[in-house]
């Protein structure tokens, strides 16, 4: 196995969970050498030198070979993402609205260069749901994949139905404990989860959709009242991502807040974690359960990428020849 040497960029919550995932695995040969930041007046509790404000310098720089970028800003790391892949530099990230925002672009860019892009992180954090979408799931045909993908909204739920908090205190809860998005009407309004169904639905049905074009409704308009009515009626209101195969060969795909029973698998997903449901034609129903933001959980994803790297793994897309359809997008619903 080759040493990693890693370009990263952003030193936030992720970046700075992924400095302690690495502190504390020591087998894999991974060291940051190289860290690019923006905010020029932030202390760091790391040596100076590591850090630069200017992005060429890192992605230029010959002692890197693998870039990871974990910062908030989707267009910068649109640049740094494409910067790096066309130098040939092998890049993991965890920029889920980057990725939504261009997959089709990315998955082309991968293949001119030949050079891996890899964003377990992305899609519920910590819960191996790419991969295993990816080649578990690649001769078993997938009939649906069901799940709670945003663990902050899944926090905020949680605490107005099981501590009675009210949604503003929850949400602020959820911003403290670095969850939310640093803009946080991403998670509330049920874009975030908007952005890693994308990811979903390319790797369980071969499916590049674009965002704008799948239904999305958030929980900004859960009140208290809507919270107390679920638990009177014994039931949970959940954010549900949804897509499934349809019988005319399209795929149907939303997010929407959705009231589940008590014995729902979803049910039982609590605080920031998420859960996703597989089903699928041999191996039947399948429930991924796991912590779906935070520091190290996430970082676990990207430490889980950079090895996958040593023995040159790669995203081969191989579902994307089943030419899948969103079944429902605005085009469609014109026509009608
Ligand atoms: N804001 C995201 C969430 C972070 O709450 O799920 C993890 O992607």
């Amino acid at each position: 196995r080759n040493d990693i040497r890693i370009g990263l960029f952003g030193f936030g919550v992720v970046g700075q969970g992924l400095h302690t995932v690495l502190e504390r695995t020591p087998g894999l040969r991974a060291r940051i050498g190289r860290i690019g930041v923006k905010d020029r007046t932030k202390a760091r509790n790391l040596p100076a030198e590591l850090f630069t404000f200017d992005r060429d310098e890192v992605l230029d720089d010959p002692t890197l070979n693998v870039i990871v970028e974990l910062i908030d800003d989707a267009d910068e790391a649109y640049r740094i993402v494409t910067g790096a892949l066309r130098r040939g530099k092998a890049v993991v990230t965890a920029n889920k609205k980057m990725l939504a925002e261009h997959l089709q672009e990315l998955i082309e860019l991968q293949r001119e260069t030949n050079t891996p892009l890899l964003y377990e992180a992305a899609a519920c954090a910590s819960l191996p749901v790419i991969r295993n979408l990816e080649e578990y799931y690649d001769t078993d045909l997938l009939e649906a994949v069901e799940g709670i993908i945003n663990g902050s909204t899944n926090y905020i739920l949680t605490a107005m139905h099981r501590d009675a908090l009210t949604f503003a205190a929850a949400l602020r809860k959820a911003q403290e404990l670095g969850f939310a998005e640093s803009n946080p009407a991403l998670d509330v309004e049920g874009l975030d989860a908007r952005n890693k169904l994308v990811l979903l639905l390319a790797h369980a049905f071969g499916l590049v959709a674009r965002p704008e074009d799948i239904l999305a409704v958030g929980i900004t308009g859960i009140s208290d009242l809507a919270s107390s009515y679920a638990r009177e009626k014994g039931l949970v209101l959940k954010l549900v991502a949804e897509a499934r195969r349809l019988p005319n060969g399209g795929v149907a795909a939303a997010v929407l807040p959705t009231l589940v029973r008590p014995e729902h698998e979803l049910a039982r997903v609590q605080d920031e974690y998420n859960g996703l449901i597989t089903q699928s034609n041999f191996a039947d129903r399948q429930f991924f359960l796991g912590k779906g933001a935070g520091a190290v959980p996430t970082a676990s994803a990207v430490l889980s990428d950079l090895s996958a790297l040593t023995y040159g793994y790669r995203y081969e897309y191989k579902k994307l020849h089943q030419e899948s359809t969103l079944a429902l997008t605005p085009t469609d619903a014109e026509a009608d």
